[in-house]
């Protein structure tokens, strides 16, 4: 493991309000900066919005503003929902940050430095929801857009072209080097076979689309929508700008996309960085799709899931959790109320909630709120659970397996709840002789509290916290590597908790 995690998210178009696909990514993206930083490790966490474009101009104009006064509106938005989600960004780009324009024309420059990009004439389609170049062969006779649908424009104008094709092989070569660049495995083929098939190169600026990056030296064009926005990644460690934070944390970036942008991500992006000479990032992560009620989310439709509702009915926790545990990161998955509600109900309140509350109600029963740790406090099956548990529980954070890697906690919870009950605490409080066993058994739950509270900390932040402070070990999240006290042995001499509120309320379905 080296020192560093630069995680980034897709920087979202401000065209329209965010929507729970936005939220999904960005909570993945938090998940992860969180537990980096618990690990000890620097960790460099970055979203923003990507605000130039024809999609966004039109959006402005349909809405009566000028593109500027839309996005200083629609970005608030967004900014709005991360306070709300507790999102831990450390950085949020805008693309037209002046710093960020700088950077693409510079990045613009080398690459016509290094002749790679030539000006030429671009003639086919475009979609410009997606902002998409389109060529006749792609389209196979249907003038819709491949991606999304919708209707395509015809262009024929002068355009700058970026030398993509010249990329098949240098990136063959990698992917074949880089098994885990891309991921998931399924989602690596499918770029591999996309690249086998052969780049053709690529147009990266329009003219007449007044909303975006001058062409340096030739104002009447505009950098591509995509071609500016790619660059963020770079603009946010301080690309041609501030040496010692680009050594820091490139290249160990990773970015989190939809299924629909890994191409851009994975095709285009990496074959900019080795035009203009630089290493690649660590990985790019796709994943899947979220309908609602078994439908694709549409404004037409009017089932638009809008997060700020779910957090403001039913908490900002119990959301985080159920996008992270009801899907399998990278495969496609369904919201609904009653999946909502039904993965709440059991796992957060029968489950967790219910092992927290009944042990924090015995220790206050039984011990009027504090229990000494016991001369003797070893169990070889609840240290093999958690040795194993935790072993797995990196792995599957290693490799973004977040509904898996919470499935390997809910095992302390499910391990502990058969506990208590197999113990039967209120029996042996009855009993004087076996005031040193309850006193063992009171411990050990209390530490497993303990534990529940780190691991989960980077998932529900609000809820681990408030955990952590009923045990009293609330300071442990200030260590700087709080993962590494996940241990039996390391909990306190003495545990004095708090009086307990039910963290997860059963909800009514
Ligand atoms: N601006 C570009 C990204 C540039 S990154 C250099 C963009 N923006 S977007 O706002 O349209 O979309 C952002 C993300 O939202 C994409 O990763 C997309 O996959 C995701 N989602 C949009 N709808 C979604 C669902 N229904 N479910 C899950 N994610 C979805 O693309």
């Amino acid at each position: 493991m080296d020192g560093s995690f630069y995680i980034t998210t897709p920087i979202y178009y401000v065209n329209d309000v965010p929507h729970i696909g936005h939220a999904y990514t960005t909570c993945a993206a938090d998940v992860l900066a969180r537990f980096h930083r618990m690990r000890g490790e620097r960790v460099l966490f970055s979203t923003g919005t990507d605000e130039h474009g024809q999609k966004i101009a039109r959006a402005a104009q349909d809405a009566g503003l000028t593109p500027q006064e839309l996005v200083d509106r629609v970005v608030l938005r967004f900014q709005d929902l991360w306070k709300r989600m507790h999102i831990s960004h450390d950085v949020f780009i805008r693309t037209t940050d002046p710093e960020h324009e700088r950077t693409v024309q510079s990045f613009f420059l080398l690459l016509k430095e290094k002749g790679y990009i030539y000006k030429g004439e671009y003639e086919g389609w475009y979609c410009v929801p997606c902002e998409t170049f389109w060529t006749e062969a792609q389209l196979e006779g249907r003038l819709v857009c491949p991606d999304c649908g919708r209707p395509l424009e015809r262009l024929r104008e002068e355009s700058y072209f970026f030398a993509l094709s010249k990329f098949t092989e240098p990136l063959l070569r990698y992917l074949d080097e880089h098994p885990d660049f891309v991921m998931p495995e399924s989602r690596f083929n499918e770029i591999y076979s996309f690249v086998k098939g052969g780049l053709k190169d690529q147009s990266i600026s329009r003219l007449g689309v007044r909303w975006g990056i001058p062409v340096p030296g030739d104002p009447n064009h505009t950098i591509y929508v995509w071609f500016d926005a790619l660059i963020n990644y770079l603009t946010v460690v301080g690309f041609g700008r501030d040496r010692e934070l680009f050594e820091t944390f490139w290249p160990s970036a990773h970015h989190l996309v939809g299924k629909d942008i890994l191409r851009f991500h994975a095709v285009l992006w990496p074959s900019m960085l080795l035009a203009a000479g630089l290493p690649l990032p660590r990985r790019v992560f796709a994943h899947g799709w979220w309908t609602v009620e078994g439908e694709k989310m549409s404004k037409s439709k009017g089932n638009v899931v809008d997060p700020l509702e779910v957090i403001a009915r039913f908490g900002v926790d119990r959301f985080r959790y159920f996008l992270m545990r009801e899907v399998s990161f990278g495969l496609d998955g369904d919201f609904s109320e009653r999946a909502f509600v039904e993965r709440s109900n059991a796992d957060l309140s029968d489950n967790f909630g219910n092992l927290i509350h009944r042990t924090l109600n015995m220790v206050w029963k039984y011990r009027n709120g504090r229990v000494a740790r016991p001369s003797q406090y070893e169990d070889r099956e609840w240290e093999e659970l958690l040795q194993e548990v935790r072993e797995r529980f990196f792995t599957f954070m290693d490799r973004f397996a977040f509904s898996q890697a919470l499935g390997e906690i809910w095992r302390l919870v499910h391990f502990g709840n058969r506990y208590l009950d197999q113990k039967a605490p209120w029996r042996m409080a009855k009993d004087p002789d076996l005031g040193e066993e309850l006193d063992r058994v009171l411990y050990r739950l209390l530490d497993c509290g303990r534990i529940l509270g780190v691991l989960l900390f980077p998932f529900m932040p609000e809820t681990a916290t408030r955990l952590l402070q009923y045990l009293g070990v609330e300071e442990i999240l200030r260590d700087r590597n709080p993962l590494a006290l996940c241990d039996w042995g390391k909990g306190p001499s003495v545990f004095s908790v708090a009086q307990p509120e039910p963290l997860f309320p059963r909800l009514q379905g």
